[in-house]
């Protein structure tokens, strides 16, 4: 019985995974103490958890990305800063390869606004966020720079805790890299705000 339960459940996150638009609510916790800001991710409403971002201080900035009900991390990130820069060293575990694959994400200098470049096994996508805006895209740059994603912070999040609306429309495996990315930004403007 207990397995066909799971099989279903297994069906259910297949048929999800499986459309073209994949859109997640990602909530920060609301007690953090020191730590970098960590979120829940729930896919497609605020019941179903389906991701944590989980942050830790060692000798550098570390982030994990964790998927749910396994609890299996499938994702870690180590970030570092030069001259007012961000970048970000990520592993990436493939289910069934069983292997991790490595990649980078950089800050890059810009006047106004931001922009991040992030490679990962021949791919490579920017991620944009115009002067004041709350809205921040992804662009696949081997595509024509085709949008692949967004995520926006609700107003609300002025007020409360910071909540996300995310949505992401590339291929599955890049959701992972677009989550580290959206933690390292969020980790950056709470570095900056707080220095
Ligand atoms: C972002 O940076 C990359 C790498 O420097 C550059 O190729 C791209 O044109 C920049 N995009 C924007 C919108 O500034
Ligand atoms: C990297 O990309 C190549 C070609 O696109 C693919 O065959 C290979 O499986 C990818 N490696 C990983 C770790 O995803
Ligand atoms: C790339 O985008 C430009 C401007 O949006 C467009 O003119 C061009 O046809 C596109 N090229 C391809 C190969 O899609
Ligand atoms: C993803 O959605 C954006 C709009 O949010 C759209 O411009 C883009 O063409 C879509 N990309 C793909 C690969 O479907
Ligand atoms: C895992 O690797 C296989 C074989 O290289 C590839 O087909 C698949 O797309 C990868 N999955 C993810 C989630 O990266």
């Amino acid at each position: 019985m207990k397995t066909f339960y799971l099989s279903i459940f297994v069906f259910a996150l297949i048929v999800i995974s499986q459309s073209s638009v994949r859109k997640y609510i990602a909530e920060e916790d609301y007690f953090r103490g020191f730590k970098a800001r960590e979120f829940s991710i729930y896919c497609p409403e605020r019941k179903t958890l389906h991701y944590r971002i989980e942050s830790s201080w060692s000798y550098r900035y570390s982030i994990r990305l964790v998927v749910y009900p396994s609890k299996k991390t499938i994702g870690k990130l180590t970030a570092s800063k030069k001259s007012k820069l961000f970048q970000g060293n990520f592993k990436l575990r493939n289910e069934t390869t069983k292997s991790w694959s490595s990649g980078k994400i950089e800050q890059q200098h810009r006047r106004f606004g931001q922009n991040w470049t992030i490679s990962w096994n021949e791919t490579k996508f920017s991620m944009l966020t115009e002067p004041a805006s709350f809205l921040t895209t992804f662009h696949d740059l081997e595509a024509n720079q085709t949008a692949v994603g967004k995520f926006r912070l609700r107003l609300q999040s002025l007020l409360w805790v910071n909540v996300y609306d995310i949505e992401f429309n590339g291929t599955h495996e890049s959701d992972s890299i677009f989550l580290l990315s959206f933690a390292l930004k969020d980790h950056a403007s709470q570095w900056k705000e707080t220095h």
